[in-house]
């Protein structure tokens, strides 16, 4: 089956294969095509966190490929005590083709993907958010035109998103530079498997916002108190406050640099307003984006 949990469970071909199928989604959609790839095939959707730009786009995904969704909460699928989540796993995925989950422990995720009957997505997890790193990716090529010898520069908390964008880059040919404050970088142990899984991958870490969007294609930042965070949010504010993305920092990198974040942003903390709207931001593209992802990674596991 033909999950998507984590990006480094896939084959480098199996990632291509999604772009490609996106890339051709998005021009179709554009020309004012929609073929119904996914006739009578049903999505699923459980969430135990807020979102739009996940939940929407994956609805309106299925919805254009010809097929139908159904958004349950966590508290309605019954993953608070009801019964077993093994149990809600195994009835859930006998109605449905495909199932989105979001949640806050990944390992929910992972049980769901090995008891269940269908493929499995992982709609951001505390520990990875791969179907954002891929949309990121996507973008990045059609703003950098290619990807290869290219470099996204992630300035903030080495958190969920920052993970898998890391994983996206080493299986796609970018280098990836993470600014980070100590305590908050990417662990050891995940640098040591992204390495022995691409020896020849180009990951580096500082504590430095400035030297490392020296030189980069893509400057990145996400809120620096996540899903689940809120208590830690005071101490994550003094802690990040050298590493917003503001004006003096765009000017530290390449005039041609181009501004993401995978929103919601938190206008004036980790972002300014004066980078979020500049000509170089390209945040609103990366959301809708999601949307053209949805729809190739659908095509992949479906058909
Ligand atoms: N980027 C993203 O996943 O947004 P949502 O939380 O709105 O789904
Ligand atoms: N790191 C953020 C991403 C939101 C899309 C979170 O987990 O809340």
């Amino acid at each position: 089956m033909k999950h998507l949990i984590n990006l480094l469970d896939l084959a480098v071909e199996d990632v291509q294969a999604i772009l490609q199928h996106a890339a051709a989604l998005k021009a179709e959609c554009r020309a004012g095509r929609r073929t119904p790839l996914l006739a009578g095939r049903v999505l699923a959707q459980v969430f135990e966190k807020p979102s739009l730009r996940t939940r929407v786009s994956f609805e309106a995904a299925m919805q254009q490929l010809g097929g139908s969704s159904i958004f349950l909460s966590s508290k309605d699928a019954g993953l608070g005590g009801r019964e077993s989540i093994e149990d809600v796993a195994r009835v859930l995925t006998s109605y449905c083709d495909v199932l989105v989950l979001r949640t806050f422990s990944h390992t929910l995720i992972e049980t769901f993907a090995r008891v269940g009957r269908c493929p499995v997505v992982n709609g951001l997890s505390d520990v990875s958010h791969p179907c954002q790193a891929l949309t990121d990716l996507f973008t990045m090529q059609e703003v950098c035109g290619t990807l290869e010898g290219r470099t996204l520069v992630y300035v903030g908390d080495g958190n969920n998103v920052a993970v898998s964008l890391a994983e996206a880059c080493a299986m796609l040919g970018a280098a990836f530079v993470i600014a980070a404050p100590e305590g908050y970088q990417l662990t050891p142990d995940f640098l040591a498997r992204l390495q022995s899984r691409f020896p020849h991958c180009s990951v580096t870490q500082t504590t430095d916002p400035r030297e490392a969007v020296s030189e980069a294609d893509v400057i990145y930042t996400d809120v620096w108190t996540s899903m689940g965070q809120e208590a830690e949010k005071e101490q994550r504010q003094r802690i990040f406050a050298a590493y917003q993305v503001n004006a003096a920092l765009l000017k530290a990198a390449p005039s041609t640099a181009r501004f993401m974040h995978c929103l919601p942003a938190r206008r004036g903390q980790e972002v300014t307003d004066e980078v979020m709207d500049s000509p170089q931001s390209v945040v609103f593209q990366q959301a809708e984006n999601r949307l053209h992802l949805a729809k190739g990674l659908f095509v992949w596991q479906l058909t």
